[in-house]
């Protein structure tokens, strides 16, 4: 996910790793710098790629290896494991299919403050939000896991994520996993040409905020298939009816990012790892989505 860039203040070094200032740099900017890759654009004042029907099958097939990719995860995650692991089956598995991690190396270049993400995939245990780095630690009874997979095949991107539950685990902790599942398929939902941004942001909102949990702010689901993060940034809050429109041949990213207590996070020193502030639980579920006349197309499904 790309950090919500209207959520960054001013003052906080650029979510673009640049390390300049937020204010000094991609502020009221967005991040597409390659327009002349996008065939047929419209709306070409906010770079919002509209997809031609060949970016759109290359897309899918990104989307598919990132789907058996996951499968793979679910087969094999369990107590013992470490995160590590995942990350050696993922990278080797990626390099068969004659594709490319995405996060591994991302960030390389856009500044020397942060160093560039180290591992193939994201790991995110338990408090950890978003963008946990892949380690040593071996997985645990009760414990919860984010696994976030991207895939570069034939230049084209599929990124998604799941959920992981590691043996018993409270009805809590089961109930946040859940409840954000049905929030990533409740903004699913919402994906129809000439519904808003808006429109996915409130449905999300509205069923976290029911069950008692908060919607992170900080991060946003994000165009995707051409680039890793492309515009428009998918907030997971909002107000039906605002925000740009969606159409057809559109593709973005859905990530709510769910935690049981407050919203707020804090990166730890890695310049990495989100967490939650108050160290409660955070789960997340992603999709890559492509807009069609009649809905959402899922294309990591
Ligand atoms: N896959 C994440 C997303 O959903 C982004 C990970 S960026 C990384 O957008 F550098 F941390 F890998
Ligand atoms: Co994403
Ligand atoms: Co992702």
């Amino acid at each position: 996910m790309k950090p919500a860039t209207n959520s960054l203040p001013r003052n906080s070094p650029c979510w673009c790793g640049s390390g300049k200032k937020f204010k000094k740099c991609h502020l009221g900017k967005d991040p597409i710098h390659s327009l002349s890759m996008n065939e047929k654009p419209i709306f070409s004042e906010k770079r919002i790629y509209i997809k031609t029907e060949e970016q759109i099958e290359g897309i899918r097939k990104s989307g598919q290896l990132t789907k058996k990719l996951l499968d793979m995860v679910e087969d094999r995650i369990g107590e013992g494991v470490t995160t590590n692991d995942l990350d050696n089956w993922v990278h080797t598995e990626t390099l068969a299919n004659g594709a490319i991690p995405a996060p591994l190396n991302y960030g390389h270049g856009q500044g020397k403050r942060r160093m560039p993400f180290p591992k193939s995939i994201c790991t995110s245990p338990n408090d950890v939000i978003c963008h946990g780095i892949p380690n040593n630690q071996a997985l645990r009874n009760g414990d919860i896991l984010n696994v976030d997979i991207t895939c570069i095949l034939d230049g084209y991107y599929g990124d998604a994520s799941r959920m992981f539950i590691i043996g018993d685990v409270p009805e809590d902790t089961k109930k946040l996993v859940e409840v954000t599942h049905e929030c990533l398929k409740l903004g699913i939902k919402q994906v129809f040409p000439s519904k808003r941004l808006g429109d996915i942001g409130h449905a999300i909102q509205k069923h976290a905020e029911n069950n008692g949990f908060s919607v992170v702010r900080d991060f946003a689901g994000h165009g995707v298939g051409i680039e890793f993060h492309e515009a428009p940034q998918i907030l997971h809050f909002g107000q039906p009816g605002k925000g740009e429109m969606l159409r057809e041949n559109m593709v973005f990213t859905i990530e709510p990012m769910i935690n049981m207590g407050s919203y707020e996070c804090r990166i730890l020193g890695d310049g990495w790892t989100a967490v939650t502030a108050d160290g409660s639980l955070s789960a997340q579920w992603e999709h890559t989505l492509l807009v069609t006349k009649s809905g959402a197309e899922i294309l990591t499904a």
